[in-house]
């Protein structure tokens, strides 16, 4: 195959490719393995039984039905889903929200893919930018996106170490330099793969910066307020016009329904509709058919509080004290857990590379990511980055238990 420079990029090897297809095999050859690995959203009962509730109305109003499997959408998403968006996100973050402040993508993922290259990337007269991770280790799903190289670039963060064992990143803003190279700034938050979710102090700064400089500031929200509300502290959003705010369906359970949600100002959400036109028609139209109800009634809200956020916190809570157990006598800190659902775990000083505890952990049977996959943007040589690793607590608490004590048993062999 003769490939442009877009097939070359697309196709060819990418670390996060490599580990996802590593992932799977590993997975689909052997049913024994410990999942830790994954980002996938839990089943919750609660949530399923619901979620099957709706799925039946739907199929027994035949209009309904039709109209949701049979019909486009516009380039924007489904109008009424829209609609009763804005009105829960006017009433719940207290902004003023109105329909053309937002557009729905197949999934947020590829929000990132859009939102990215229109502010980052070669412009027309001959500068180019990038975009700036304000605190590095960030999501291992933006590194690949960009269709320019050296397209992202990121901020080391400063550590507080809040007890022997527990840890915090905070931006450093002596050393967060907005050239005029930085088209935008992103920010997970709560933060795959940390947990850790930025203070409001430190979310207004951003927001004032980007304000300054008149660059757009995306919040990644894809666990956040008001659903899927999977965030264990007080965290305040902000919105002005330079804001964007990506949401998702995914984590309060319709990861498959593929339905992300850009809120921004009227600019943007054209911008990102022409693009939906001309790279998918239009976005996906089950998901919103199925949560309609859900957000017009505000019944997302109670879920993600009284159902999602209390089961995801009880597992982190579960995986903390095991880890408290199994882990004596290892030199471990665990990042803050304020949010998602993974634990960040550092071992300073740690004999070997986190690449190489990967390999030894997915031989004991247990699949975890190593750490230096989430440094899009950062590509100086720091210790640290290798000596991180992420664990997801999504999975049934027997698996969670069952890999947290291997990992315990690999690293006591590791440091001894
Ligand atoms: C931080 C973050 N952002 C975005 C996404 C993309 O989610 P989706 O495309 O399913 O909306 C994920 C998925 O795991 C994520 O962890």
């Amino acid at each position: 195959m003769n490939l442009s420079k877009f097939g070359k990029k697309f196709t060819g090897v990418s670390g996060i490719n490599e580990l996802m297809i590593d992932l799977a095999d590993a997975m689909n050859n052997n049913t024994e393995m410990l999942m830790l690995g994954g980002g996938a959203p839990a089943h919750i009962n609660e949530i399923d039984a619901l979620l099957r509730g709706r799925m039946n109305d739907i199929l027994n109003n035949k209009r309904e039905y039709e109209a949701m499997i049979g019909d486009y959408d516009g380039p924007s998403g489904n109008t009424e889903f829209i609609k009763a968006l804005a009105e829960l996100f006017s009433r719940e973050f207290g902004f003023d929200i109105k329909p053309e402040n937002i557009a729905l993508t197949n999934g947020s993922q590829s929000a990132f893919f859009y939102l990215f290259n229109m502010f980052a990337g070669d412009f027309p007269d001959g500068k180019r930018k990038k975009v700036l991770f304000p605190l590095a280790p960030e999501y291992i799903g933006y590194s690949d996106v960009g269709l320019s190289e050296k397209f992202f670039v990121a901020n080391k963060p400063k550590i507080e170490f809040i007890d022997d064992h527990t840890f915090k990143y905070h931006i450093d803003f002596d050393s967060l330099k907005i050239t005029d190279e930085i088209g935008a700034m992103c920010v997970s938050r709560p933060t795959n793969p940390t947990g850790n979710v930025l203070t409001n102090t430190e979310i207004d700064r951003l927001g004032q910066i980007a304000a300054e400089n008149k660059i757009p500031l995306i919040i990644d929200n894809a666990y956040g307020t008001p659903f899927p509300n999977i965030i264990y502290v007080d965290a305040t959003p902000v919105w002005n016009d330079e804001t964007i705010i990506c949401m998702s369906l995914s984590k309060v359970g319709l990861p498959s329904s593929r339905t992300g949600i850009i809120i921004a100002n009227p600019e943007v959400i054209k911008a990102v509709t022409q693009m939906n036109a001309i790279f998918n028609l239009a976005p996906g139209g089950i998901g919103p058919v199925i949560a309609l109800e859900l957000i017009r009634s505000g019944e997302i809200i109670r879920i993600s509080r009284d159902i999602v956020k209390p089961f995801y916190k009880k597992k982190m809570e579960k995986a903390v004290a095991l880890i408290k157990e199994e882990f004596e006598g290892i030199n471990y800190y665990i990042h803050k857990p304020e949010g998602a659902m993974f634990l960040w775990l550092w071992f300073k000083n740690m004999p070997i590379k986190c690449s190489e505890l990967y390999e030894r952990l997915k031989r004991d049977g247990v699949l975890v990511v190593p750490g230096h996959y989430f440094y899009p943007g950062l590509d100086e040589d720091w210790h640290h980055k290798q000596e991180c690793i992420r664990i997801s607590y999504s999975q049934d608490d027997k698996i969670v238990e069952e890999g947290i004590k291997a990992i315990g048993k690999e690293l006591k062999k590791v440091y001894n």
